[in-house]
């Protein structure tokens, strides 16, 4: 066996999660070395958030799906690091702004920055690498790429708000979520893995089915995220279990539910749903109502749904570098506990 041979057959026994990691480490290393140069500044405060939030780790996945999609192509030059290291600023952003705006106090299995520094420095912050993140697409100098994801920037926080306006609105229509969660999360997993494809020279055709890839496997995600706030384990997913009831958020799991379980049982999350206080055994109690329901499982078919027509969107493009890796994590991102 060659090198390379016994190289890719170490890759292949290891779970998709690791054979994705595996396969982008060598770029990955120099998108975490461009994340870490790009968080200093003479105000001591704005390294310290960042450097906590950055260094508690966090699965780097939308980075990591940038890399790949290059490197289904022929990335040259740092193109597509640079545009994998302003992704993930982008989604760190994300993160400082929606802890404040749902007041969660865990975020990546630790307090969320705004719990040690507060709301204010939180947002500032955000902004911060916000702005580090526009820059690093200005000096990849694309100007179409940097429209891109200038736009899944405005979205996600139109998506956001949007959120905002139906929290604890009982009427909320599961199209109204699905906008939500287009927005505020397939946004980004969809210019993620449209640059990408530009930064690797892709062509229309071919970046268009990584464009659709992007955004379906991050509707998955979110379905996920959104199904593990209620049956994960806040130890696993380093988030609190509940914090979705407890700011009232209009997910499928509780749309769901508030169609198809019993007049009791609907009446009961209503009574909570934007319960800030409401009690652990409150929470446990609306997870065994959502369970038994099948809210639970039909927030995870929906996802399964999603993830299939990302992988119909690579299917033309199965043999190109490591888009085997890129069908299979669909399936983790459906399957993941954290
Ligand atoms: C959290 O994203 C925000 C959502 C869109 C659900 P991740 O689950 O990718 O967060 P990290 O980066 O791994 O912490
Ligand atoms: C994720 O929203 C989307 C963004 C961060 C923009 P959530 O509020 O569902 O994410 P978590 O659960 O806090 O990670
Ligand atoms: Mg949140
Ligand atoms: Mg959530």
């Amino acid at each position: 066996m060659s090198t390379m041979e016994a190289t890719a057959a170490k890759i292949i026994d290891q779970p998709i999660v690791d054979q994705l990691v595996a396969h982008t480490s060598v770029e990955m290393e120099e998108v975490n070395k461009l994340l870490l140069s790009r968080v200093g500044s003479h105000v001591q405060m704005v390294p310290d958030i960042a450097n906590y939030l950055i260094s508690a780790g966090g699965k780097r996945l939308r980075p990591m799906l940038t890399v790949a999609a290059a490197m289904m192509f022929e990335p040259k030059g740092q193109q597509h690091i640079s545009y994998a290291a302003a992704v993930e600023f982008m989604h760190t952003a994300t993160l400082l702004h929606d802890d404040v705006v749902d007041e969660s106090d865990k975020r990546r299995g630790q307090d969320a920055p705004r719990k040690i520094w507060g709301n204010a420095a939180s947002v500032l912050v955000g902004d911060f690498l916000l702005g580090q993140a526009f820059m690093m697409m200005v000096d990849a100098g694309n100007l179409e790429a940097l429209g891109i994801l200038s736009r899944s920037a405005a979205i996600i926080a139109e998506g956001e708000v949007f959120q905002l306006t139906n929290a604890k609105d009982a009427n909320t229509k599961v199209d109204d979520y699905f906008e939500v969660i287009k927005a505020k999360t397939a946004a980004l997993f969809e210019a993620a893995t449209e640059v990408g494809a530009m930064a690797g020279g892709a062509n229309l055709a071919d970046r268009s089915a990584l464009k659709t890839y992007g955004a379906q496997l991050g509707i998955a995600f979110q379905l996920v995220d959104d199904a593990l706030d209620y049956g994960g384990v806040s130890g696993t997913i380093g988030k609190n279990v509940g914090d979705d009831l407890r700011e009232g958020k209009m997910t499928l799991p509780v749309l769901h539910a508030l169609q198809n379980a019993s007049t009791t049982d609907a009446q009961f999350i209503r009574e909570n749903l934007g319960n800030q206080d409401a009690s652990e055994k409150a929470v446990s109690r609306v997870v065994g109502i959502l369970q038994s329901c099948g809210a639970l499982q039909t927030t995870l078919d929906r996802a399964y749904e999603h993830a299939d027509l990302a992988k119909a969107a690579l299917a033309p493009l199965a043999e190109r570098n490591g888009a085997r890796i890129l069908i299979e994590i669909a399936d983790y991102c459906v399957e993941r506990a954290a």
